[in-house]
């Protein structure tokens, strides 16, 4: 456990910090990085800016956290450019007790399961807050195809879940890779694999952010004590 001077006193946003830092411990010298998004990860993303000289680069999750990596000076390589990767270190919307995700909450789940299936280890930085005993609380992102949003929103519904359509500045919102987002509440997701497999076949589906198939093996946490270490 990595104890700050007063971590008691600590806001969210110095958890993410903290936990951003303390995530370089696990970035190899000479190795490429897979690097996920959001705001935690953009508190690694800084931190790796400081070690930049030490490593080849970075495979990014996001169009954002490409260009902030590379305003950084950290060269950023294709997912296509490379056949494995050490690490993939990324934020989480929830984690439960068994390294179980729900990610996308910045829209970026489609990639971040991408580049997180390139890695040996997927290393997960949060603050305590996003520790759940069970999935679903959190709106559940799944990326879809447009033309499928009304059949795979019937679907959840079926389960008992409402969806609904994700927008920015009025207008659904379009995701790195031309799609669509539905957020999906009311669902208490007891058995993350099985849920991840079922949803994973519905037509018209890009990608769900159920994060169990490709769940952490370590989550560093910043809490009121310092970062614990979980694996899982
Ligand atoms: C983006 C993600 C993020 O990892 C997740 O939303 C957590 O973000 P933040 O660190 O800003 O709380 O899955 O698609």
């Amino acid at each position: 456990m990595t104890t700050p001077a007063n971590p008691a006193a600590l806001s969210q946003d110095a958890l993410k910090t903290l936990v951003g830092q303390a995530a370089l411990d696990y970035v190899l010298p000479g190795s490429i990085v897979g690097v996920g998004t959001g705001s935690t990860v953009n508190k690694f993303i800084d931190a790796l800016a400081s070690i930049k000289d030490r490593i080849q680069g970075a495979v990014s999750s996001s169009e954002a956290s490409t260009a902030r990596l590379r305003a950084l000076g950290i060269p950023v390589l294709d997912a296509s450019q490379v056949t494995s990767l050490p690490v993939y270190i990324d934020g989480a919307d929830e984690i439960d007790l068994r390294g179980y995700m729900i990610k996308g909450g910045g829209a970026a789940l489609t990639r971040e399961k991408i580049v997180a299936a390139l890695a040996e280890r997927f290393i997960c930085i949060v603050d305590a807050s996003k520790q759940v005993q069970t999935l679903g609380a959190f709106p559940l992102p799944v990326e879809v195809i447009p033309m499928a949003t009304a059949q795979i929103a019937r679907r959840f519904a079926q389960l008992g879940g409402q969806a609904r359509l994700r927008l920015k500045d009025g207008q659904p919102l379009v995701t790195d890779n031309g799609q669509h987002i539905l957020d999906v509440t009311g669902l208490a997701i007891n058995d993350p694999l099985g849920f991840e497999s079922q949803v994973n076949q519905w037509p018209g589906l890009v990608t769900v952010g159920v994060f169990a198939h490709q769940k952490a093996s370590l989550c560093l946490m910043g809490t009121a004590s310092g970062v614990r270490r979980l694996e899982y």
